[in-house]
């Protein structure tokens, strides 16, 4: 038999060692030739602010920014802001800024929540008839809710709590196979700790129900629970954003685009993603560059946001755009709607000292106008792109930033920052003619 080679890039007890010996582990097996500096340029001033931030997650050897930057103007509902959106993609704050300032002059956004619903689910194997349901789940509920009454009567104090519970059968999975469906107010919270720690209670207690309830049969007490999650699809957490103006009203300053024009090709646009799922996807991710640099900034969990909005953009088995494109008698409609489950207390929101000042930024909003903003970020980024593509094209709007990243990769000084920006003004940007032009410019002449 081959003697077992011990693999030295593996290690167990990875999560035992303090930073400093995770890293240096990591130095001297996976990264030769790296210093301890290449982690610690990021760390926080100040040693308690680092050990928050590294509270956050398991087995963290650095800091990871990202840029914060503000897009200020937004008119919505008739009140102004600066939304914070921290995200690494070049553009995408310019074209929420511009496309801030556009509207603050028609007219500004709208945006109404139309539901606040969240979902859990406690998935489990019963061995009774689907029949005996209506006898004896009622007895059931009482029994769950009686179990968790303290941890909702706390969350009833903040206007949540639990909202209803649906069992279903699902045979398609498995003959035996239930689910308890529970509908969840969360007030102001995203809501994920308290939903996961009732479902858990409800676990307990119904196999606790399943052993001793006097109504049960033998057959009957053969109950095992399977799991206990929250759902992120929430389909009744749901915003719409809008904004609606004269098409006269449409110009677009020195782009020689006539109003009309532009709000045709505008609404071919939309109505192309609301049909075509290639281009559907594109669409949506630009909507999401908006909402997700929100979502971030304020602290709240992004995937669980991406999760529910791609899920809602299948709704009806076909994927598609989340904006809509009217035009109503002489007017422009152009509105969102998606889910979106935010929070503005708890999880990272205080914590983490940027989403704080992010929601100070933001005027200290409950979820439901931090979801309002969310939305119309996202509203506003889709329009600026779709604005870019039927008319200009987008890269004319990323050369600029484009350049700057090739020219920071470059180590190129202010002079030659300079000289770069004036040469390829009007001209295509590439890493290859970025570093032509550096090098001649470094022997002495560029031109
Ligand atoms: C790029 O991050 C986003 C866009 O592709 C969105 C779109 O095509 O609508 C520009």
């Amino acid at each position: 038999m081959a003697e077992q080679v011990r693999d030295p890039h593996r290690i167990s007890g990875f999560s035992k060692f303090d930073k400093a010996q995770r890293r240096q582990w990591l130095l001297e097996h996976f990264l030769p030739g790296q210093a301890v500096d290449d982690f610690t340029f990021f760390e926080a001033g100040h040693p308690d602010l680092q050990q928050v931030v590294d509270n956050f997650s398991e087995n963290t050897v650095a800091n990871f920014p990202l840029p914060f930057g503000v897009a200020p103007n937004f008119v919505i509902n008739g009140k102004t802001y600066a939304v914070p959106m921290v995200i690494e993609e070049s553009s995408v704050v310019a074209a929420a800024s511009s496309s801030a300032k556009y509207w603050s002059t028609r007219g500004g956004f709208h945006a109404e929540v139309i539901a606040g619903e969240k979902l859990g689910q406690l998935h489990f194997r019963w061995n009774g008839h689907p029949d005996r349901r209506a006898t004896l789940f009622p007895e059931l509920e009482r029994r769950l809710s009686a179990a968790t009454r303290e941890l909702t009567a706390r969350m009833e104090q903040r206007g949540g709590g639990v909202r209803g519970m649906q069992w279903k059968h699902l045979p398609a999975v498995d003959p035996q196979c239930y689910q308890l469906l529970v509908s969840f107010g969360t007030g102001d919270s995203m809501g994920a700790n308290f939903i996961n720690t009732v479902l858990e209670a409800y676990a307990t207690e119904i196999e606790r129900w399943s052993a001793d309830s006097p109504a049960l049969n033998e057959a009957e007490r053969d109950l095992e629970v399977i799991m206990a999650i929250l759902s992120n699809h929430t389909p009744n957490a749901v915003v719409r954003a809008w904004v609606s103006c004269p098409i006269e009203k449409m110009n677009l300053a020195g782009s020689g685009v006539d109003a009309a024009d532009f709000v045709r090709r505008f609404r071919l646009a939309v109505d192309i993603a609301c049909a075509d799922p290639y281009r559907a996807v594109t669409h949506n991710k630009g909507i999401m560059n908006g909402v997700d640099a929100v979502v971030l900034a304020t602290g709240n969990d992004f995937r669980a946001v991406e999760a529910a909005a791609h899920a809602f953009a299948a709704e009806g088995g076909r994927y598609r755009s989340l904006s809509r494109c009217r035009v109503v008698g002489d007017n422009f409609c152009f509105e969102l709607t998606l889910p979106l489950s935010l929070g503005t207390v708890g999880g990272l929101t205080r914590l983490h000292p940027l989403a704080d000042l992010s929601l100070n930024l933001l005027g200290r909003p409950d979820a439901e106008e931090l979801m309002c903003v969310a939305a119309v970020t996202g509203l506003a980024q889709n329009f600026a792109a779709l604005r870019s593509l039927v008319t200009t094209g987008i890269q004319r709007g990323h050369m600029k930033m484009h350049l700057h990243n090739i020219l920071s990769s470059l180590d190129a000084s202010a002079p030659e920052r300079r000289e770069a920006v004036s040469f390829f003004s009007g001209r295509t940007v590439s890493h290859h003619g970025v570093r032509q032009f550096l090098d001649k410019l470094r022997e002495g002449g560029a031109g």
